[in-house]
């Protein structure tokens, strides 16, 4: 099967029901990407596809053949991602980390849909759960990289 991932080509020989998660931590070798909860609920493993915040636990590979997979590894080639893991540095968001990659991954798409977003917006895209309670940090991140 042949999947797009972070603006590349790749060959993967799996099930086609076998979940995107696993071919791109396994298969793939690129571990940014978190596995939490397998069940859609914590945004660990939170990839873009075509551009939207996607769960990639719950996501069958088949599901994305022909459509353009981004992982945390390739976020800051994109210029709104960058500005979000500078604001994530400044602002000291990550605690433990372990769920940052999944929070970066949805921070960023969100800018990208809206560029000035208000609370309200922030607080409904950000639904990616944190053990460590780093909300309020990453809502000032948020709000910075949308200043700057
Ligand atoms: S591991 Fe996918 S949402 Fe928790
Ligand atoms: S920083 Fe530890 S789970 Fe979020």
């Amino acid at each position: 099967m042949e999947l797009k991932i972070n603006g590349q080509s790749r060959q993967v020989e799996v099930e086609a029901d076998t979940p995107l998660l696993w071919v791109i931590r396994d298969d793939l070798g690129m571990t940014g990407t978190k596995y939490g909860c397998g069940v859609a609920q914590c945004g660990a493993c939170t990839v873009w596809i075509d551009g939207q915040a996607q769960r990639s636990c719950v996501m069958p590979v088949s599901a994305v053949q022909g459509r353009e997979v981004v992982t945390i590894e390739e976020i800051e080639s994109d210029p709104v991602g960058k500005r979000v893991v500078q604001a994530w540095i400044r602002q000291q968001v990550p605690q433990c980390g372990y769920c940052q990659s999944g929070q970066v991954m949805a921070a960023t798409a969100l800018l990208k849909q809206f560029p000035n977003p208000t609370d309200e917006q922030i607080e409904s895209a950000m639904t990616n759960l944190c053990r460590c309670g780093t909300y309020s940090d990453i809502a000032a991140a948020v709000r910075e990289a949308a200043q700057a």
